[in-house]
């Protein structure tokens, strides 16, 4: 059995889309490419990489919950994942790994670019302080949003986040148990990883503003409790981050083979199979 070239990590994988997303971006771009899921819990991820670079490997993606773990395995990193402190991209250089964080321009581009959104001076709140939020966190406020409010079950990694991104007069935290008393956002991201866990978060419906746009960075039934919640709020718009998700996967692409792929038509076939809501 030959090793693959690109593979994506994470635990759990199985149900990762992003060997089919790079496989139908092979296909319409004519690269051939052997690209494989490979389950790695944090405790082995380190060594699963270094056998998979030792096998060959030239890229990985890189999902919950090892984001952060894999910055640290990178030898030099972009600007945005440094300032993020998380890898979803690397690129083997030289004999060691270069990160890219392509989730934060992806957000942006599902958001700007396919739904046409302005996310400008939009007041925020980021629920999660993980991975997958951090760099959440820093595409928006590039993005111009306005006040940035980033509240986590864990507080202390809360704090952390908004410190590392050293915007004061932009970006606070609050306690999970006084969401009820934070008034209502223009833009609300789900960027924890409850609904992957299956667990419902209890969310009070005043956090949704009228014409409120709610993001789950999650797909499929994972983001199923969010985006009812959202809907039943009557959020302006409720999505999951399927889009994000295509995104992200062709600034990758482009990284690893100096093409840019049309997203839409992968987007396009991957909703038709994962509604929004079960009942859609
Ligand atoms: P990712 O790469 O997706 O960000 P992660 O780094 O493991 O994964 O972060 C998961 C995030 O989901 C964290 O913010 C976590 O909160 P804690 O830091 O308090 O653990 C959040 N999370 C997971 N399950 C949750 C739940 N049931 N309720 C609220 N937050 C939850």
């Amino acid at each position: 059995m030959t090793s693959p070239d690109y593979a994506v990590f994470g635990h759990p994988i199985s149900h990762s889309l992003s060997p089919r997303i790079h496989a139908a971006f092979g296909k319409q771009t004519g690269i051939a490419l052997d690209y494989a899921a490979i389950d790695a819990p944090a405790d082995v991820f380190a060594a699963t990489l270094a056998r998979f670079a030792d096998a060959g490997g030239r890229g990985a993606n890189i999902t919950l919950p090892l984001k952060q773990d894999a910055f640290g395995l990178c030898a030099q990193t972009s600007d945005f994942a440094s300032r993020a402190g998380a890898v979803n991209t690397l690129t083997r250089v030289d004999g060691s790994w270069h990160g890219d964080n392509t989730d934060g321009p992806g957000l942006i581009r599902d958001l700007t670019g396919r739904h046409s959104l302005d996310l400008r001076e939009r007041r925020s709140l980021l629920l999660g302080a993980g991975g997958a939020a951090r760099a959440a966190a820093h595409a928006l406020l590039d993005a111009g949003i306005g006040e940035l409010v980033i509240v986590n079950r864990n507080a202390e990694r809360a704090d952390a986040l908004a410190d590392s991104i050293r915007d004061p007069s932009r970006v606070h935290t609050r306690y999970w148990n006084d969401l009820a008393d934070l008034g209502s956002f223009d833009l609300i991201v789900n960027a924890t990883s409850a609904g992957v866990a299956r667990e419902t978060l209890q969310l009070p419906f005043a956090l949704v503003a009228p014409r409120a746009l709610c993001y789950d960075l999650s797909y499929g039934a994972a983001a199923f409790g969010f985006v009812a919640w959202a809907r039943a709020a009557s959020a302006g718009k409720a999505l999951d981050g399927l889009g994000m998700l295509v995104e992200q996967a062709a600034e990758s692409f482009a990284i690893w083979h100096g093409m840019r792929p049309d997203t839409d038509p992968v987007h396009d076939a991957l909703r038709a199979e994962l509604p929004l809501l079960a009942t859609d």
